[in-house]
């Protein structure tokens, strides 16, 4: 959510932070904004739109200088405007400030200035050049305002500074939102995200929790809140899996889909010998909670169903915007088991934080390595699915689902059977994405100008329903419902009338007998019904044909025609589903 990167050094600023912005535009993509200084002194250019639009009509490359600090927003306080898009400046325009994060207070603090310093935007961010103005105007070093600054904003942060008073210099702190530097031939970079470092910047450092640094084209050294210098040890840069492009695809989202049987395969390179102590961890624990938000909560879901049927183990699955209200209840007996993509949601850092405070033992199944929730958490496994860049989850949602098969089964001993079974799927996944691709595409183009879409299934399969309109919601902007299929009769069927298509999940499996008669129902009102199944029943209107399975695997194959169907459904409707409006691909706010 919002990216920030900054570079001094020997090359021209405004290339290397325009290229490293491409990288981070995941996070959020509704304006963007370089400011970089040169012998004219302190020179911003910023819009409103996707990276490549703002470029178009500003011409980054005009930007002149060696130092330069660029944004990519989404927004939280202030309308999507040029005004509010970063940097923001202090009154004299010498001063510029990116920001990911919210600064709490930022109103009180501007109530101090009344008067005294003019604010141009609506945003939080913008307290904080004028509050970095206000020091340097008593005296202060860059550094030292930006360190007296951090004393008197609450919140999360993660903010870069300049001052054409003091060209070559960026300084930056962090507090709950990632940063971190690295130093290479050219300069010093800092960023929100390793993978935006440019090749050559072979040492890395994460910027601490209350954590300020001073950037200069040769050196960054570190001070702690109290303003005393650190000694930090750098360490080479591994590097991050290269993102590939998009292929033959169209869209990130529809290449994802299809690497799934490749990339469950990775999810099973995992040593046999850390889940039998994970599921020893599982079984002993007094009680077992899973966090997580959106689609990982939803394989956290599966994942509750698979430990309760599997190995006979009950857990509760509590989304991590929420978790805080339970806190009470965890303790030094509780394992609390954080699931996510980016491990970097702000909701799911503060679920894990608190559970830590209570003594308990912390697990993360998580995609990006060296991520902060990798940092913060006693044990952590990778589902190895790669970087994910289409904000829509697909292919880190089934790595997910594979995590919690493994995890089961090994609570039972037996791990290599799972790593078997999922292997085997992935076959099987190949298969149904093959064959149903066209025929999805024709229901999507008849179905495009609906408003509403029900998902329903039963038992193990229902995570499967609220996935799929998770989906639908995200990239079509179509209102979809996911919900049990026995629930419909407790209120939604009053929402079924002629024609409104109801997505059944219903594989032949422990669920189907009782899948037909909630199909019924709702066919009685009119409901148009699309089955996802392997085994045919006239009730459909529409059949999509999936792979028969063993029982309990279904959730595998089921999800990869609702994703397809999301998918179908946006390009139909002429939507761009890799950058859904008013989303972002990490979310590190709460
Ligand atoms: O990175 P995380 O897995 O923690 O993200 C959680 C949700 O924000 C995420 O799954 C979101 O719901 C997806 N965009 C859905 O496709």
């Amino acid at each position: 959510m919002c990216g920030i990167i900054g570079y001094t050094g020997n090359e021209a600023a405004a290339p290397l932070v325009f290229e490293a912005l491409t990288k981070l535009e995941y996070r959020g993509y509704d304006s963007a904004g370089i400011a970089c200084i040169s012998e004219k002194g302190l020179e911003i250019k910023k819009e409103v739109g996707l990276l490549s639009d703002v470029d178009a009509k500003c011409n980054f490359s005009l930007l002149n200088g060696h130092v330069g600090i660029g944004h990519v927003r989404w927004a939280t306080h202030g309308k999507v405007n040029a005004v509010n898009a970063h940097p923001h400046v202090d009154c004299k325009g010498k001063i510029a400030v990116v920001h990911n994060g919210i600064i709490e207070n930022y109103q009180e603090l501007m109530g101090r200035f009344k008067g005294k310093h003019k604010f141009l935007s609506e945003t939080d961010t913008e307290i904080l050049p004028h509050l970095i103005e206000d020091f340097m105007a008593k005296g202060k070093s860059l550094e030292e305002a930006v360190i007296e600054t951090t004393r008197l904003i609450h919140g999360s942060y993660a903010f870069l500074a300049i001052s054409s008073d003091c060209p070559e210099k960026i300084v930056g702190a962090r507090k709950d939102s990632p940063l971190l530097v690295g130093l290479g031939e050219s300069g010093s970079f800092a960023t929100s995200d390793p993978g935006a470092f440019p090749a050559g910047t072979n040492r890395q450092a994460f910027v601490e929790d209350g954590e300020v640094f001073v950037m200069t084209p040769e050196n960054i050294c570190f001070f702690n809140p109290e303003g005393n210098l650190l000694q930090k040890e750098f360490s080479v840069f591994k590097g991050v899996p290269a993102s590939a492009g998009k292929g033959e695809y169209d869209y990130f989202m529809l290449k994802e889909i299809a690497e799934q049987p490749d990339t469950l395969r990775c999810s099973i390179e995992q040593e046999k010998n850390f889940f039998t102590e994970l599921a020893m961890d599982i079984l002993r624990a007094k009680q077992v909670v899973i966090t997580a938000c959106g689609t990982s909560r939803y394989a956290a879901l599966v994942g509750r169903y698979l430990f309760s049927r599997v190995a006979k183990k009950f857990c509760d699955v509590i989304m991590s915007s929420e978790f805080q209200y339970f806190s009470d209840s965890i303790d030094a007996a509780t394992l609390v088991i954080a699931v996510s993509q980016s491990g970097e949601t702000a909701d799911v850092m503060e679920g894990v934080k608190r559970a830590k405070e209570k003594g308990a033992m912390t697990l993360s199944i998580v995609n990006r390595p060296d991520s902060l929730l990798t940092r913060i958490s006693d044990k952590v496994i990778h589902i190895n699915c790669g970087p994910e860049i289409s904000v829509a989850a697909t292919k880190s949602f089934t790595n997910q689902l594979a995590i919690f098969y493994l995890l089961a089964y090994s609570m039972v001993n037996q791990f290599d059977l799972a790593v078997k079974k999922i292997n085997d799927i992935s076959h099987n996944m190949s298969y149904s994405m093959n064959g149903t691709g066209e025929y999805i595409q024709q229901i999507a183009e008849l179905l495009k100008d609906e408003n509403d879409f029900y998902y329903i299934a039963r038992g193990i399969n229902y995570a499967i329903a609220s996935e799929g309109a998770l989906k639908l919601k995200e990239v079509s902007y179509i209102h979809a419902e996911g919900m049990p299929a026995g629930e419909l009769k407790h209120g939604t069927l009053a929402l079924i009338d002629k024609g409104v298509p109801v997505v059944a999940i219903c594989p032949n499996d422990y669920t189907f007998d009782e899948m037909l008669n909630n199909m019924a129902e709702a066919k009685a009102r009119g409901g148009l019904i699309i089955g996802v199944s392997d085994r045919y029943d006239p009730i459909y209107d529409h059949w999509i044909k999936i792979n028969e399975v063993e029982e309990i695997f279904y959730p595998l194959v089921t999800i990869v025609p609702l994703q397809q169907l999301a998918y179908h459904l946006a390009r139909s409707r002429g939507k761009n589903p890799d950058k859904p409006r008013n989303l972002a691909k990490s979310v590190t706010v709460k």
